[in-house]
């Protein structure tokens, strides 16, 4: 990966939808990236339950297949929750942890993010890290306060530009079809771009950081034209393969 331009990714985050019939859809994405010489890393995190059937299938295949959360521990007495190792172990090469919904409904802090994404990197897969503020913090003019402590207290110290993303994620523009500007984003992008370089040097230079929020085909290539987005995490335009090329394609 260079520094000066990582190579873009488009990361699909299905959340909980999806069942075995589901994996259809998949299969398009893989014969489109199969047909087209894709010029961005593209990555499709299903629910838990289809980690391992995705993994398989894409297996050799330019799609690559993620966990949506992970307990920061390898193993042990903790019920209905999975472990990176076992992502890990299904066939994932990337876990989002610190996304606003796990951070809403689990009640999830920084320090438990930071471990989860150490969790992560131990187990060798690539952390992608979410931040971004409510729509009170945005309005009362404290979003690069909030989005600069989370990324301070979520991106642990062992990360590199090989092992963590970092995904801006305004919790308002979820799944609601609102956008921030164009001029909001690059301000955000560039904050949080100066601060990982503030900390990690040459390292945060090359760490790349995903746009998420109501990312469509229609707005793709404008946000993704922005200073440092070096791409997208989608969520409702990720569950439909022909929304999710429409994304991809802002990278033609
Ligand atoms: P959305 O979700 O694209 O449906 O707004 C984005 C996300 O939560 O990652």
């Amino acid at each position: 990966m260079s520094s000066a331009t990582p190579r873009p990714l488009v990361a699909g985050n299905w959340k909980m939808n999806g069942l075995t019939a589901s994996l259809g859809e998949a299969a398009k994405l893989r014969e489109h990236l199969e047909a087209t010489n894709a010029t961005c890393d593209v990555l499709i995190c299903p629910p838990a339950t289809l980690v391992a059937a995705l993994a398989t299938a894409s297996k050799g295949s330019a799609l690559a297949v993620g966990g949506q959360d992970c307990h920061p521990k390898a193993s042990g007495a903790h019920t209905g929750d999975v472990s990176a190792e076992m992502l890990a172990d299904a066939g994932a090469t990337y876990i989002i942890v610190g996304h606003s919904e796990r951070r809403a409904d689990h009640a999830e802090t920084d320090a438990v993010v930071e471990a989860k994404a150490r969790a992560a990197h131990r187990a060798g897969l690539i952390a992608i890290i979410c931040v971004g503020e409510t729509i009170e913090q945005r309005k009362s003019g404290r979003t690069l306060a909030v989005v600069g402590a989370q990324l301070a207290g979520s991106v642990p110290g062992d990360a590199t530009a090989t092992n963590t993303i970092v995904a801006y994620e305004p919790v308002w523009a979820i799944g609601s079809g609102l956008t921030p500007t164009v001029a909001d984003v690059a301000e955000v992008h560039g904050a949080l771009h100066a601060q990982l370089v503030s900390r990690f040097g040459a390292t945060g230079q090359a760490m790349r950081l995903l746009y998420g929020g109501s990312v469509k085909p229609s707005n793709a290539k404008e946000l993704m034209g922005v200073a440092h987005v070096n791409g997208a995490l989608v969520g409702g335009a990720s569950l439909k393969a022909d929304d999710f090329l429409g994304i991809i394609a802002a990278y033609k």
